[in-house]
C-alpha cells in the first residue's frame, strides 16, 4: 500500500486502472512443471473464501492488509481474513451455498502454511490444477504471479517470496464471462467459478527438468525423447526403461535435449493398455512417467491406431457434477470410465475444455482413446490478438501436461464456430500451435454442416486431419432425411468422426413415435442415426451427445429446468435411460467394444 492511500484511505475508489498492476508475470506453458513422481505438499484442505464482487480487494490491496484484529484497527477497514468462510479446496464456490450459485465475480481464498527449506532444493513453485477464470496470486502480501483461463494448470515460483516458518497464501480467482475470454460469455454449460484442482508446494533444485517426454515413432521401432530443463545449461541427462532394458544419454545444450533410440515395446492400445515406467534424470532432479506406446495416424478417411483401422465407439462428456459442480474426484471419474465400458465404448470427447489430469492417466490405464480440446467455443472474438494468445496458451498448456497420456490421440481446437475469415486464421493458427508442440497425435475440431452445398464441407478442414461433424438431425430437425442428404452429398478426403449428436429425454418420461423430451424418442433417435453413420464409410467414429445430464441456465423447460438432457444418463448419474441400453446395443453390434 503506498504511503498516499495511507494518508487517503479512499484514493481507490475513483481508480478504475486497479488491475493494471496485476497484469504482469501471468504463467503460461513455458513455465509449466511436470510433477510425475515428484514429492509435493498438498495445500488442499481448509481455506478461508471471501467473495469479493467489485473487485474492492485489488482496489484496496486487500493482500497488503496486516492481520491485527479489529479491535486494533485505527481506521475502519472492508475485509478482515478470518471473517472468511471456511471451504475445502478444491471446490466450486456455486455448489457450497444456494446464495453463491449464480455467483459470477472475484473471490479471495486465503489459507497459511508452514515451510521449511528442504535439503538439495533451492527452488519451489506453487503447482495450481486449474482455476476459473483467472487467478491472481499472493504470498506473505507480494504478487507473484497470476494465470488465465479456466481449465488448464500452472506453475509460479516462489522461491524469493518464501519466508521460513509461517506463510500466509492469497489467490483472487475471478470467473466473470467476457466476451473476448475463451470461451467467450455465451456457453451451453454452467460456469462453476474457483480453485477447483488441486493446489501444491513443490521443492525442487537449483535446476530442474520442466518438461520430459517420449514418443513411439511412426516406424514403431524407437522412441524419441525430449527433455527441457529450467535453466539453459549445458550437461548430460538419462532417461531409463527397466522393462526394455534401455538405458541412454540425452545431451543437454542451453537446457534443451533428445535423442531417438531403437526400441521395441509392446505397443499400447485399447485391448492391451501397457505402460511403462520412465524415469528421466537430470544431475540430482528427477520424474517418472507411465507411458504408453502406440502410434496414431489419419489414413485416407481411416483412424489407424498402431497401424490397425479403428471405429470410435464414444460418448462426449462434460465436468459437471450436481454435488461437486466442476470438481473431477477420483471416484467421478473412474464411474464416468466405468459407464463409458458399460455403453461400449473405447472413446471419449472430453468436451468442450482440459478435463482433470488424471482422466488421461486412468484413460491410459483402463484402455480408453480421448479428443482433448480448447474451449474455442461457438462465437469467439476471433479477431482479437489478445483472445488468440489466450487461446493458444491454453492449447500449448493443455499439450505439454498431457503430452504423454497414450489415451489422447486428439487435439480439438474448437466447436462448433461459424466459417468466417477471422475464425479460420485463428484456428488454423492453433492447429499450427498443436501440431508445432506434438507432430505425434492428430488435431481436430468439431465443424458445422456447410448448408449451401448441404456437405461436410469447412474451410478449416485443409487445416486438421480429422473432421468432427456435429449433427442433430431427429432432433433439431424434424427427421433424417438432411443426415441422408448430407452423407450422400460429401466426399470428405479425410476421417469424419461424428462428434456430437443427440436428443433431450426427461428420464421417466415416456411417449410413443416422435414425442420431444421423450426417453422412448432419445433411444429411436440414436438408433436412426447409427444405421446412417455406420453405412458411410468415410464416418470413422460417433461420440454421443453426451453421457450425463448437465446444468446449463439457457436451458428452461419443464423437461430442462437449467439442465441439457441429452444425457443418456441422468444428471443423477445413476438413472440409465433407454437410449443408454439403445446405444450399448449399437455399440455392441460392431463387434467387441475395443
Ligand atoms: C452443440 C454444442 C453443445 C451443446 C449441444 C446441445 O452441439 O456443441 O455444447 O450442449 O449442441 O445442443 O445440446
Amino acid at each position: 500500500m503506498t504511503h498516499a492511500d495511507v494518508d487517503d484511505p479512499f484514493a481507490h475508489l475513483h481508480d478504475e486502472d486497479y488491475a493494471r498492476p496485476f497484469a504482469r508475470g501471468l504463467a503460461h506453458a513455458a513455465t509449466l512443471v511436470t510433477l510425475s513422481g515428484r514429492p509435493m505438499v498438498s495445500l488442499d484442505g481448509a481455506w478461508l473464501l471471501t467473495l469479493d464482487l467489485f473487485d474492492e480487494g485489488l482496489r484496496q490491496r486487500w493482500f497488503d492488509l496486516d492481520e491485527t484484529p479489529p479491535s486494533q484497527w485505527a481506521v475502519p477497514r472492508d475485509y478482515e481474513i478470518e471473517a472468511g468462510e471456511p471451504v475445502q479446496v478444491p471446490s466450486c464456490w456455486n455448489v457450497l451455498k444456494p446464495e453463491w450459485t449464480y455467483f459470477e465475480g472475484g473471490a479471495w481464498y486465503t489459507r497459511w502454511f508452514d515451510w521449511r527449506p528442504t535439503v538439495g532444493a533451492g527452488r519451489t513453485i506453487l503447482s495450481f490444477g486449474a482455476a476459473n477464470y483467472r487467478a491472481l496470486v499472493f504470498l506473505n502480501g507480494v504478487h507473484v504471479g497470476g494465470h488465465r483461463g479456466g481449465s488448464t494448470p500452472f506453475c509460479l515460483e516462489i522461491t524469493d517470496q518464501l519466508r521460513q516458518g509461517r506463510n500466509r497464501l492469497q489467490v483472487y480467482v475471478e470467473n466473470r464471462r467476457q466476451a473476448d475470454r475463451v470461451p467467450m460469455h455465451h456457453i451451453d454449460w454452467f460456469n462453476y467459478g474457483g480453485l477447483y484442482r488441486e493446489v501444491a508446494l513443490v521443492p525442487l533444485p537449483d535446476v530442474f527438468i520442466r518438461q520430459a517426454s517420449a514418443a513411439l515413432q511412426a516406424d514403431r521401432a524407437s522412441i524419441r525423447f525430449d527433455l527441457c530443463l529450467s535453466d539453459a545449461v549445458d550437461g548430460e541427462a538419462s532417461v531409463t526403461i527397466a522393462a526394455l532394458g534401455l538405458e541412454k544419454s540425452i545431451p543437454i545444450k542451453a537446457g534443451k535435449g533428445s535423442i531417438t533410440a531403437a526400441a521395441s515395446p509392446e505397443l499400447w492400445s485399447c485391448d492391451t493398455p501397457r505402460l511403462y515406467e520412465v524415469r528421466f534424470t537430470f544431475r540430482t532432479d528427477a520424474v517418472t512417467e507411465r507411458i504408453g506406446f502406440r502410434t496414431i495416424e489419419a489414413r485416407g478417411t481411416q483412424i489407424l491406431l498402431n497401424g490397425e483401422p479403428v471405429w470410435l465407439k464414444g460418448v462426449c462428456v462434460h465436468e459437471d457434477d450436481l454435488a461437486l459442480g466442476k470438481v473431477s474426484s477420483e471416484a467421478d471419474i473412474r464411474r464416468r470410465l466405468q459407464h463409458a465400458r458399460e455403453l461400449g465404448c473405447n472413446f471419449l470427447r472430453l468436451s468442450h475444455y482440459p478435463h482433470h489430469e488424471a482422466v488421461a492417466r486412468l484413460a491410459d490405464e483402463e484402455g480408453f482413446l480421448l479428443w482433448a480440446e480448447v474451449p474455442v467455443y461457438w462465437a469467439i472474438d476471433f479477431g482479437n490478438p489478445d483472445t488468440l494468445a489466450d487461446a493458444r496458451n491454453q492449447l500449448s498448456e493443455l499439450i505439454c501436461r498431457d503430452i504423454n497420456r497414450a489415451s489422447v490421440i486428439f487435439w480439438g481446437v474448437g466447436n462448433e464456430n461459424a466459417d468466417t475469415d477471422a475464425r479460420l486464421a485463428f484456428m488454423a493458427e492453433l492447429a499450427r500451435t498443436a501440431r508445432h508442440l506434438d507432430p505425434s497425435r492428430l488435431v481436430g475440431a468439431a465443424c458445422l454442416i456447410n448448408r449451401e452445398t448441404f456437405t461436410i464441407e469447412d474451410r478449416l478442414a485443409a487445416h486438421l486431419d480429422v473432421i468432427g461433424l456435429n449433427e442433430y438431425f431427429g432432433w433439431y430437425e424434424p427427421n433424417f432425411s438432411g443426415l441422408d442428404r448430407l452423407l450422400a452429398n460429401s466426399n470428405p478426403d479425410k476421417p469424419v468422426i461424428i462428434s456430437e449428436t443427440g436428443a433431450d429425454a426427461s428420464p421417466g418420461h415416456h411417449g410413443a413415435g416422435r414425442v420431444l423430451f421423450t426417453e422412448d424418442w432419445q433411444a429411436e433417435f440414436y438408433r436412426q442415426q447409427f444405421s446412417r453413420i455406420t453405412a458411410t464409410p468415410y464416418v470413422a467414429g460417433l461420440a454421443a451427445w453426451l453421457l450425463y445430464d448437465f446444468r446449463t441456465e439457457r436451458r428452461q423447460t419443464s423437461f430442462q429446468r437449467g439442465f441439457n438432457r441429452k444425457g443418456l444418463i441422468g444428471a443423477d448419474k445413476t438413472t440409465a435411460k433407454l437410449a443408454f441400453h439403445a446405444l450399448a446395443s449399437c455399440y455392441r453390434s460392431l463387434g467387441r467394444a475395443r
